[in-house]
Formats: structure tokens, C-alpha cells, sequence
């Protein structure tokens, strides 16, 4: 039996991510008219992850019985100053996430709901996963810093990426 505070509590999650997407489209839509469009398929792929992971935890409430209730999404940002800082944005928006994880993870434990407790492990390792590559590539844009010949190779690096749907979506 999952209680209603932990329903409400993945509910906002849903939303979180939903923003997380919007967030990372909006970050993508800003590389690809700088024409860097590989870095713009990275973004464009994280925002699809994001959608993921928000349908994820749509199929949870549903599956535990409980009220799906959707939430307006924030319009995210769409002005940005350079390469930089929309990576160490990235990266600070992960760590939210995560803590916010967290938060519903330590509401879980309290409860003794092991049902959720067991199907956010999913999202703590996958919070792992994330904050490191944001972390990682927020040190290769230092890197690249006004270097045209680096970021012309980041940029294909990053064109690289596919989105691969997690086992069971
Ligand atoms: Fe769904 Fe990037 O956290």
C-alpha cells in the first residue's frame, strides 16, 4: 500500500522531469541555431530521457492503484549566454533532481514502503549516471573554451548519441 503523500510526491516528480525535458529541448533548440547540432542531439536525447523517466514513474502511481495528476509544466528558459554555462545549468538541474529523488526515497524509508523504496533504486543509479556525464562534460567545454578546432570535435563527439530506451519501455 503506497500512501497518498508518497502518490502526491511521485506526481510532482512526473512534472519534474516533464520540466527536465523541456529544459534540455530548450538547450538543445539553442546549439542547433549556433549550427552546433551535435551538441544539440545530445540535449535533444537527454530531453527524451527525461520523457522516459517521467513515464516510468506514470506507470508506477498507475500500477500501485494510485491518482495520476498531472501538473502545469514551467516554460523553461530559452536565452543563454554561452556553451558553458548551459552545461553547468544542465549540471545543477541534475543535482536537483537528484535530491529530490532523494526526498521521496527518505519519505519512502520512513514509511517502511518497500515497493517504492525498490523502484526509485532505478532512478538513484540512473541520477549517478547523469550527474557524472553532466559533470564530465562541463570539464570538456572548459577544455574547448573558445577553441573553434575543439569544439568542432566535441561537437561530433556529442552527434554520436542515440537514445536507447530503458528495458521495459
Ligand atoms: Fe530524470 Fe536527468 O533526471
Amino acid at each position: 500500500m503506497v500512501s497518498e503523500k508518497i502518490i502526491n510526491l511521485v506526481n510532482e516528480q512526473i512534472t519534474k522531469e516533464q520540466y527536465a525535458a523541456q529544459l534540455y529541448l530548450s538547450m538543445s533548440a539553442w546549439f542547433y541555431a549556433q549550427d552546433l547540432e551535435g551538441i544539440g542531439n545530445y540535449f535533444r536525447v537527454q530531453s527524451k530521457e527525461e520523457l522516459m523517466h517521467a513515464d516510468k514513474m506514470f506507470d508506477y502511481v498507475n500500477d500501485v492503484g494510485g491518482k495520476i495528476i498531472l501538473n502545469e509544466v514551467p516554460k523553461p528558459p530559452h536565452e543563454f549566454d554561452n556553451a558553458q554555462e548551459i552545461f553547468e545549468k544542465a549540471l545543477d538541474h541534475e543535482r536537483l533532481v537528484t535530491k529530490s529523488i532523494f526526498n521521496i526515497v527518505k519519505t519512502a524509508n520512513e514509511e517502511g514502503d518497500f515497493s517504492t523504496t525498490s523502484f526509485l533504486q532505478w532512478f538513484i543509479n540512473e541520477q549517478v549516471e547523469e550527474e557524472s556525464s553532466a559533470s564530465t562534460l562541463v570539464s570538456k567545454i572548459k577544455m574547448v573554451k573558445d577553441n573553434p578546432s575543439a569544439l568542432y570535435l566535441f561537437d561530433q563527439e556529442l552527434a554520436q548519441r542515440v537514445f536507447v530506451p530503458a528495458a521495459g519501455n
